[in-house]
């Protein structure tokens, strides 16, 4: 059993793939909490439906950038996480809290990584720029987070095809289906392998 943190600022359907798994046993973790930058995203209700604590901390909870970053250190310090979950987390993370959690911080980005990735590839932006590019497959990568954006580690990846006359919200919805599917297995053996090392 392992100790999981999500930040998340969208819909939270990643995040909600999550929780369920832990709900059906399928992932032997806890989630502590959901750091948010947005109160009234969707990943909030799945928290408050789950009696997970939600945090709301951004730049208007905390615009003194000191502050903002102590308050997401004390989430940390509180919860004492083994791993911190990026489910559609649209800010780039301060260097104090990839410090605090080296090796321990997984993002989910919509395409085959290290193709379509970097600052301005988030979103439809990502499919739209795939579909421009001819590509013939795209799909999820499950990666480390360094500090250089969408660069760390890759730890998992799953290909869907990109078919003749997808819109970018078609390909999107296609990728997002793997997602929910990768994440949590790649979440598993991660978080199962950080303890087995420790123990
Ligand atoms: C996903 O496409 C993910 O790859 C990206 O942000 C999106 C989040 O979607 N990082 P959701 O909020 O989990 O539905």
């Amino acid at each position: 059993m392992f100790k999981i943190g999500v930040m998340a600022s969208g819909g939270g359907s990643n995040f909600k793939a999550i929780i369920d798994r832990i709900g059906e046993g399928d992932l032997e973790a806890q989630c502590k909490f959901l750091i948010t930058n947005n109160a009234g995203c969707g990943a909030v209700g799945h928290a408050t439906t789950y009696g997970i604590p939600v945090y709301h901390i951004s730049g208007k909870t905390h615009p003194d950038q000191a502050a903002y970053e102590a308050a997401l250190l004390e989430v940390l310090d509180k919860y004492d996480v083994d791993l911190l979950i990026l489910a559609g987390y649209m800010k780039v993370l301060p260097v104090s809290l990839l410090k605090r959690m080296p090796d321990r911080i997984l993002n989910i980005h919509p395409s085959l990584l290290p193709k379509f990735g970097g600052r301005g590839f988030w979103g439809l932006h990502v499919h739209e720029a795939v579909l421009a590019a001819h590509e013939k497959e795209s799909g999820p990568t499950v990666h480390l987070v360094s500090e250089e954006v969408d660069a760390g580690r890759i730890l998992g990846q799953r290909t869907v095809p990109v078919l003749d006359g997808d819109t970018p919200a078609e390909l999107q919805a296609r990728v997002l289906e793997q997602e929910h599917d990768l994440f949590w297995r790649v979440i598993k053996e991660y978080g199962e392998n950080l303890v087995s090392s420790r123990a």
